[in-house]
């Protein structure tokens, strides 16, 4: 634990630090080369390393079955600290066959040694109530529920350290640590400071929700999702460079700081915001955004669930203040962005367009209406979706 620069304290009053580094990291470099090796899910790889930087807060490894089961069922830890998702390691009923606790095992990724861990409980998943509480269905066509339902059967608890960063680590200049990220408010001299969590480009609507939130803060944390999320989500290379298109010609520069989160996307809807909201609270960020359907997906959840789940908190035991906002959109009469708190419009002067139909769009080569999206943002899509797309059948 190194000295906390900031002035809001992390969720559980210390930021963690697995890293380990130099002499240390070497002797544990030479002691896993006789452990068992466990493969870890795309999630839990990104998972480690957000518990190692201190993101995960006061988590200092995976979920032991006691804390499993409280944060399932009350949506707190153990200690009665709010956390509301599982952050487990999931394994073979194989590979769990042949652990056992207070072991000491390599985590890999493929035949990349990213870390170590003591094993403390070893458990069977629980994944119908995981799956009904957290992520409030237990159907398989949502994608967090899938990829519950994908995972091994057993999980790993215990505490554990990071030796190697990311063997896939994108956007290294990006890739701010809480204890950074705490700096740089710092020496901008921001007291004040609202995070934006966002798996998708931002659109008018953000831009507007983030510039009327930076009204009443000093800075601006852009804080993009860069983990794993689901196959039609726009990548995420493709969306940082459409974050840059726009900081670039529409944003103060001294009062925004761009920075990537590093976790897997949920898709769990209200748990997930407040998920999200301690997790920056970690990067030093006292206020958090909350728009329409935070981290949700299809029609799981309610527009506005991820605000009402923040009444079962205290603001204070969550030590950041989520400013909530409203449905936005262009509405043509009023010649901006708006809502319905603050049109008197109708349906007809406003313009919406859903995720397909902005991929399709996209996929077409068709620039997004630019009442929707600035056409800086719309070009780099454009572009972007044009080079990834698989060659159809046939082709190249
Ligand atoms: S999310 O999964 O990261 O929540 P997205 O990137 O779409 O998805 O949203 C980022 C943030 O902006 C969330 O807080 C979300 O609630 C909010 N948001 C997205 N679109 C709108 C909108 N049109 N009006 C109000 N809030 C919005």
């Amino acid at each position: 634990m190194g000295r906390v620069v900031g002035s809001i304290a992390p969720h559980g009053g210390q930021l963690v630090n697995r890293i380990l580094r130099g002499g240390l990291r070497e002797a544990a470099l030479e002691r896993a080369r006789s452990f068992t090796q466990v493969q870890m899910t795309r999630m839990a790889i990104s998972d480690l390393e957000m518990i190692a930087v201190g993101a995960f807060s006061p988590l200092n490894g995976f979920m032991t079955q006691e804390e499993y089961d409280s944060v399932i069922d009350t949506m707190r830890l153990p200690g009665g600290l709010p956390w509301t998702v599982p952050v487990t390691l999931p394994v073979s009923t194989e590979t769990a066959a042949g652990l056992e606790e207070g072991q000491e095992v390599a985590l890999m990724d493929g035949d990349y040694l990213m870390g170590i861990m003591t094993i403390a409980d070893k458990f069977p998943a629980d994944k119908e109530r995981e799956a009904r509480e957290v992520y409030r269905t237990t159907e398989q066509a949502h994608p967090g529920v899938a990829r519950l339902y994908r995972h091994g059967d057993w999980l790993l608890g215990g505490e554990v350290f990071m030796l190697n960063g990311p063997r896939d680590s994108d956007f290294p200049e990006l890739r701010h640590e809480p204890a950074q990220t705490r700096r740089m408010f710092a020496s901008r001299g921001w007291r004040r400071i609202v995070a934006f969590q966002t798996r998708n480009p931002i659109h008018r609507a953000h831009e507007y929700i983030q510039k009327t939130a930076l009204e009443i803060v000093d800075g601006l944390f852009l804080h993009p999702l860069v983990g794993e999320t689901k196959a039609d989500d726009i990548p995420a290379e493709v969306r940082i460079e459409s974050y840059q298109a726009i900081l670039r010609d529409y944003y103060p520069a001294e009062r925004v700081l761009l920075g990537v989160f590093p976790a897997a996307m949920r898709y769990a809807g209200p748990r997930e915001a407040i998920f999200h909201a301690i997790a920056r609270k970690n990067y030093g960020c006292t206020h958090f955004i909350v728009g329409r359907d935070h981290a949700g997906v299809g029609n799981y959840y309610g527009t506005y669930d991820a605000h009402h789940i923040f009444d079962e908190f205290d603001t204070a035991e969550l030590g950041i203040t989520p400013l909530f906002f409203d449905y936005t959109f262009f509405c043509r009469k009023c010649g901006g962005v708006v809502s319905a708190k603050t049109c008197p419009h109708t349906k007809e002067d406003w313009v919406y367009l859903s995720g397909t139909q902005v991929r399709e769009m996209l996929e077409r080569g068709e620039m997004l209406p630019e009442e929707f999206t600035r056409p800086e943002v719309s070009r780099v899509l454009m572009e972007g979706i044009r080079l990834r797309k698989p060659p159809a059948e046939g082709e190249g």
